[in-house]
């Protein structure tokens, strides 16, 4: 057991190609790393001998990174003492430095894993509170060292909370719901996989961002998880993730002793109350224990969605949450138990509101939670929109331990395929101040127990990474798991030195490459805002279905609750006290007068808190649809622009991650543009406003696939119909028929980009080629847009697939400075495949710099 769990330690972060499976791990070597060498230490003591220690992989991490950074090669010591003249690394707890060298001149306060960091003199101090700690501030100077910056630093540093948590929401077969990179890297086939190398990486990487505890499976949990073989298995990713300080949680099947469950007895009733009940989760746990004795905690989803819960058996939310709490509180375990929990809702009732779950729910609880629980709460109160005012909730428990859960998966944020850098929004949140008793509460002061003087609270971070070896699906995407880690330790951690301390980490020391991915970044929450769903209207996203594309109208007529209430003159949800849904009054007084009030709504939530007519005049001047217009068509131009900006890092950055984010990049720029056309000609046709600028239903270089000379294609009307241009595509007549279409160009001899749109269904790989009097432009198949003949490896997106003919599927694929002339022959050959008819909507002659 002990060689396995070694060698797997020994394997991580070996990683020289550019992949991303080292992600901000590289140790790359940094450009004048010789000057430094002789001034680096020559030899590290770490004071533990034990190889399963935190203490201990601080030492090999040490010796790892001072090797890849500096070329230096450093001697592992784990006794103590100074050896050799030269000066040297020591890393340990506080007390076993103490005993060793004597104590400290200034001892630094610190708290449960906050760590000491000196370079000043002969000896690097980096002492932690605990073994944790010590590893952490191995992690910090390597960072700074990686970074190239060999100053001289004298600080200590402690958590904010002490909850720095993950959730990965994977399934005991192995699919992740949510997830955006491949399969799971815990479970396959119902059971813990054998392989614990990618658990052991991963590990490593949270450590180095002072994540302590990640959650493995999904909330919505499986009772087999409390098998004893699983029981078995969940041991096995603790014992590779505790060397890393990193404590593993499970999620909980509310249900779980009414299931078969190998090993465990099977109840008739899973009703909190019933003593049988608690004895059954005291077994559990204690089994867990014996095999997991530092296990984190539960977390847990109950009467949500469609899971059970307290509520079935009339029981409160609380006796649901101390069950757990109960049963994990000799063993030092936390109970997270989530917030998110709402009932199906009718529309037709004028006062009815999801938001208004949480509050209704937990408020008159407050009080009644044990101490080891901590109500885990989305950041805002629907469910990771593009944007939310802060959930309320946050300032209604004041007497119960409180966290924040954060999405770092984008569900609702482009799924990988769109870049969305993520802490600008959270930040609205977190900095968001809800004046309870009309006194400064900041969100983030509330979840780190500091507002309401609570010992615990803090983060909860959905990640939800998988096997690809860009962990998240996007090299990109990497820069909000970093962040996300950097936020829980620090809440007030500042965006744009995030996003520059993870550039130079990942992608070497440029300031050309930083100061390009910073102003890029940026951009890139506003820019999907504005062209998914601006106004606090909601991202605009099938929430049916896979909640990637456009589908507006989804929102409404059902009864999950997300709704704006969008007709012919009117849009946005009336949440006022007066004539709404009340919700505003779920906010303390001064926020409550200010949500409550159109004029003092901020306009980028108005439609959050107001039903309006789309003639209403916001602060900016627009009214409300001339405003959708507008921002769905500037969100979209700045879209394209991120390919440039990307494209600017050529020969700056190494080929295979340029290469990949420049493909994503470049699916942006197309879908963006399928967004823009389908949120506004959903409104335009909804509200019969003409857009001011005219631009809706304009398209002038386009060339409608159904206006072109077919053969063995159809038209085909696209449902729904806004995410087609023209409403219209054309389809195969067949699923074997090859389709041809053509068309007599029109526009003036000219060099231009040429976009052909089309459908990348799931079940088919369709293959069009593209010809211009007869000679072929590209050909390519409908597979996430591979290039036939193109010695590229396939890139996937990674988002959630469609079967359908839709927003999801649209696709554009581009073939740029195309030489064309008037009158010349333009023809695509369709070849369908599976249940996809080789679908396209139009082709695109775009002249440089015009957008459509
Ligand atoms: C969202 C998401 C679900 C998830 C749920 C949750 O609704 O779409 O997949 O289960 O949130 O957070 O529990």
């Amino acid at each position: 057991m002990l060689r396995t769990l070694l060698s797997t330690i020994g394997l991580v972060g070996l990683a020289a190609a550019e992949n991303g499976l080292a992600g901000w791990l590289r140790y790359a070597p940094i450009p004048g790393a010789e000057r430094y060498r002789a001034q680096l230490p020559s030899h590290i003591v770490a004071l533990n001998a034990t190889a399963t220690s935190p203490v201990y992989v601080a030492g090999q991490e040490l010796e790892k990174g001072l090797q890849g950074i500096f070329g230096k090669q450093c001697t592992v010591h784990h006794a103590h003492g100074h050896w050799g003249a030269a000066p040297q690394v020591v890393v340990g707890t506080v007390d076993e430095y103490t005993k060793a060298y004597g104590a400290l001149a200034d001892a630094p306060e610190l708290i449960e894993d906050g760590f000491w960091l000196s370079t000043k003199g002969q000896t690097v101090q980096i002492l932690g509170q605990n073994e944790r700690g010590a590893l952490y501030g191995a992690f910090e100077y390597l960072s700074m060292l990686a970074q190239g910056n060999v100053t001289e630093v004298a600080y200590a540093t402690n958590p904010a909370a002490p909850v720095r948590w993950t959730n990965e929401w994977n399934n005991m077969d192995g699919s992740i719901e949510r997830g955006y990179a491949g399969a799971s890297i815990f479970f396959a086939n119902g059971v813990v996989v054998a392989n614990m190398t990618r658990a052991a990486e991963y590990a490593r990487l949270l450590s180095s961002i002072r994540i302590n505890a990640v959650v493995i499976n999904n909330v919505n949990a499986n009772a087999t998880l409390l098998s004893t073989q699983n029981i078995e298995g969940i041991g096995r990713v603790a014992d590779v993730m505790r060397p890393y300080g990193i404590q593993v949680g499970i999620s909980l099947y509310f249900a779980s002793p009414t299931s078969a469950v190998q090993g465990q007895q099977n109840l008739t009733t899973f009703d909190p109350l019933d003593p049988s009940v608690v004895t059954w989760w005291t077994n559990v746990t204690e089994k867990i224990y014996e095999r997991v004795p530092d296990m984190a905690g539960y977390l847990v989803k109950a009467n949500s969605e469609g899971q059970p819960g307290p509520i079935t058996y009339n029981r409160t939310l609380a006796e649901g949450a101390n069950l757990f709490a109960k049963a994990l509180q000799p063993h030092g375990g936390l109970v997270l138990f989530r917030a998110f929990v709402y009932n199906p809702i009718n529309e037709s009732v004028w006062k009815n509101d999801r938001a208004n779950a949480a509050v209704d729910f937990f408020q008159p609880l407050d009080g009644e939670f044990d101490d080891n629980v901590v109500i885990q709460i989305k950041y805002g109160p629907i469910d990771f929109q593009v944007r939310e005012p802060a959930s309320p909730l946050f300032a209604a428990i004041p007497k119960s331990n409180v966290a924040i859960e954060l999405q770092i998966t984008p569900e609702y944020l482009g799924q990988q395929c769109h870049h969305v850098y993520l802490p600008p929004l959270w930040k609205t949140v977190l900095d968001f101040d809800l004046r309870k008793d009309n006194e400064s509460s900041l969100v983030r002061d509330i979840i780190t127990g500091k507002r309401f003087n609570k010992k615990l609270g803090g983060s909860a971070g959905v990640v939800n990474v998988g096997t690809n070896q860009t962990w998240l699906g996007s090299h990109l995407s990497m820069s909000n798991l970093y962040a996300y880690g950097r936020l829980a330790w620090n809440p007030s951690d500042d965006s744009t030195v995030m996003l520059q301390d993870w550039t130079r980490l990942t992608f070497g020391l440029n300031p050309s490459v930083i100061d390009t991915m910073v102003q890029f970044s940026l951009e890139t929450w506003p820019a999907y805002e504005n062209y998914s769903g601006n106004l606090g209207i909601q991202t605009l996203t099938d929430i049916l279905y896979t909640h990637f594309g456009p589908n507006p109208q989804s929102q409404d007529n059902n009864t999950w609750g997300q709704w704006t209430r969008a007709d012919g003159t009117q849009i946005g949800m009336d949440r006022t006290i007066g004539n709404g849904t009340g919700f505003s009054g779920q906010y303390p007084p001064e926020i409550a007068a200010m949500y409550d009030n159109l004029a003092s709504t901020p306009d980028n939530l108005l439609l959050w808190f107001h039903h309006v007519n789309y003639t209403t005049v916001l602060k900016n001047g627009a009214t409300v649809i001339q405003d959708f217009y507008d921002q769905h068509y500037a969100g979209a131009a700045t879209a394209q622009t991120f390919v440039g900006m990307w494209q600017s890092l050529q020969g700056k950055i190494d080929t295979e991650r340029f290469t990949d984010q420049l493909f994503r990049q470049v699916f942006q720029a197309g879908h963006s543009i399928v967004w823009r056309d389908a949120i506004v000609n959903f409104y335009h046709n909804l509200s019969g406003i003409p857009d001011e600028a005219k631009r809706v239903g304009s398209h002038p270089y386009r060339i409608e696939a159904e206006s072109m000379v077919l053969d063995g294609y159809k038209t085909y009307a696209v449902q729904p119909f806004e995410v087609a241009s023209n409403f219209t595509a054309i389809v195969t007549s067949t699923n074997t028929t090859v389709g041809t279409a053509t068309a007599v160009l029109d526009f003036p001899a000219g060099v231009y980009d040429l976009g052909v749109n089309y459908y990348d269904m799931y079940g088919g790989n369709s293959s069009y080629c593209l010809y211009l009097n007869d000679k072929m432009v590209g050909e390519w198949v409908s597979n996430s847009f591979q290039y036939i003949g193109s010695n590229e490896a396939p890139r996937i997106l990674g988002h959630q697939p469609s079967i359908y003919i839709d927003g999801h599927s649209a696709t554009r694929v581009t073939f740029g400075n195309v030489t064309l002339a008037k009158g010349d022959m333009l023809k695509i050959v369709g070849t369908p495949s599976g249940i996809e008819p080789a679908p396209l909507d139009y082709v695109v002659v775009l002249p440089a710099g015009v957008v459509d």
